[in-house]
């Protein structure tokens, strides 16, 4: 192939599968009406008439804003009172004692990048579950370092200590820096969150680790479906770990306004960093301000304020909550129609907790997704499953869909 890019470049190309398939659910539904085709692709909330949903009370916020605030822009690190009000709805009532900073981020997927880029070096392994994201994959490979996985599940689908100790002691033995990245509450694709008892039992391990000497431990915290994966101080009790760890490790916290915000392609997030040493905490804020402004610069300022003016108003911060809460409701509702349908007729499922998506284990995702598309189903094929996407889904196509797919591996001698 004739090429003039550089080294690093040469070869790359993005398959975003995602994207694709949600493209074809959209050509079919112009051809054969939406009420007829199944879009269980994108990561976004749909309403029940297949709308996608701007909330409201975010909504009159954003478009409120005077002229500076939509177009000025805004100091690298990000608006002020926006990272208060990240850390203050990351945390809720379990802000980790410690020494935090925080730096805006284009979404979630920045302070991943951010965390990758500046506490790895080229050409090291980051750590992950077998059930991930395949964005992490991605940015990995872009910046010269492999993404390894651990298997998340033991044989009850409970978290698998065992194999996770045992990929962090090899990555350990290695390099300096084990970066491991964690997407929990709520995970993409299966809907898990590790429990707190689990958490417990890695951070013992993770200090017994570090007590040795060698290493440094980056845990990254990808919590995309913090606001849809359970009661709000709940789901957020695990944060308050997090405090007095040793200086060996430093947790970051990648927050985003994409899904609890319905601001997808506004790109903002944040990445908190907790440390209990206050020099890892300005290192922390330094060099992930100075890759900031090397990559993109400073973060849309109109989403920033929209969210810093909710959260900094009771009144608007509880109307927003109440509707905000209601979506949240609709895809538990709407997960629990396929929950409830795959238990009757055998159907497997990964364990949902919460979060956007369902997942079904299957090693000819390819195979079955194709058959479901002349069904006018739209689902992600995985390497390892089936994703469903519930928050697209509206309650009368998710009825029947778990028999639909049961059908349709049964066919293929998939099952
Ligand atoms: C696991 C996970 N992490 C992070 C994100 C964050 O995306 P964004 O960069 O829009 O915040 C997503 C969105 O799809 C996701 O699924």
């Amino acid at each position: 192939m004739t090429s003039v890019a550089a080294k690093h470049a040469k070869g790359k190309k993005l398959k975003d599968v995602i994207f694709v398939t949600a493209g074809q659910a959209l050509a079919d539904a112009k051809e054969n009406g939406r009420e007829n085709v199944v879009n269980g692709t994108l990561g976004a909330i749909h309403d029940e008439d297949g709308k996608l949903v701007f909330l409201k009370t975010v909504k009159e916020e954003y478009l409120g804003l005077n002229d500076t605030e939509h177009i000025g822009y805004a100091p690298i690190a990000g608006i002020p009172e926006f990272l208060a009000a990240a850390e203050k709805e990351c945390f809720g009532n379990s802000r980790p004692e410690g020494h935090i900073r925080s730096i805006a981020t284009t979404g979630g997927t920045g302070g991943i990048h951010h965390l990758i880029h500046n506490y790895t070096e080229p050409g090291d392994e980051v750590l992950t579950a077998d059930w991930y994201w395949g964005a992490y994959k991605v940015i990995c490979s872009d910046i010269g370092r492999t993404l390894v996985t651990y298997s998340l599940f033991d044989e009850q689908n409970s978290f698998n200590l065992e194999a996770f100790k045992n990929r962090v002691n090899e990555l350990a033995a290695r390099q300096t820096n084990v970066v491991i990245l964690f997407n929990t509450p709520g995970n993409n694709p299966t809907g898990y969150s590790i429990e707190d008892k689990d958490w417990d039992s890695i951070l013992t391990f993770l200090k017994e680790l570090v007590a040795i000497g060698r290493n440094n431990v980056i845990i990254g915290i990808d919590v995309a479906y913090l606001d849809f994966s359970g009661d709000r101080e709940e789901v957020r009790g695990f944060f308050s770990k997090f405090g007095h760890l040793p200086k060996a490790i430093l947790t970051c916290v990648c927050y985003s306004l994409s899904k609890g915000f319905t601001m997808y392609g506004q790109r903002v997030g944040a990445m908190i960093g907790i440390s209990d040493d206050e020099e890892i905490a300005d290192e922390f804020l330094e060099i992930n301000k100075n890759t900031s402004r090397a990559t993109w610069s400073n973060i849309c300022r109109p989403a920033m304020r929209t969210m810093a003016n909710i959260v900094a108003d009771p009144v608007k911060f509880k109307a927003y909550e109440e509707e905000r809460n209601s979506y949240y409701q609709l895809i538990r509702d709407r997960a629990d129609i396929f929950k409830e349908e795959a238990a009757q007729v055998g159907l497997p499922m990964l364990p949902y907790r919460g979060g956007f998506f369902i997942t079904i284990p299957t090693d000819s995702a390819n195979a079955i997704c194709e058959e479901l598309k002349k069904e006018h189903v739209y689902v992600i094929a995985l390497a390892n499953g089936i994703r469903v996407a519930a928050c697209g889904i509206p309650k009368f196509q998710m009825t029947g869909l778990a028999e639909k797919i049961y059908n349709v591996m049964k066919r293929l001698g998939k099952l």
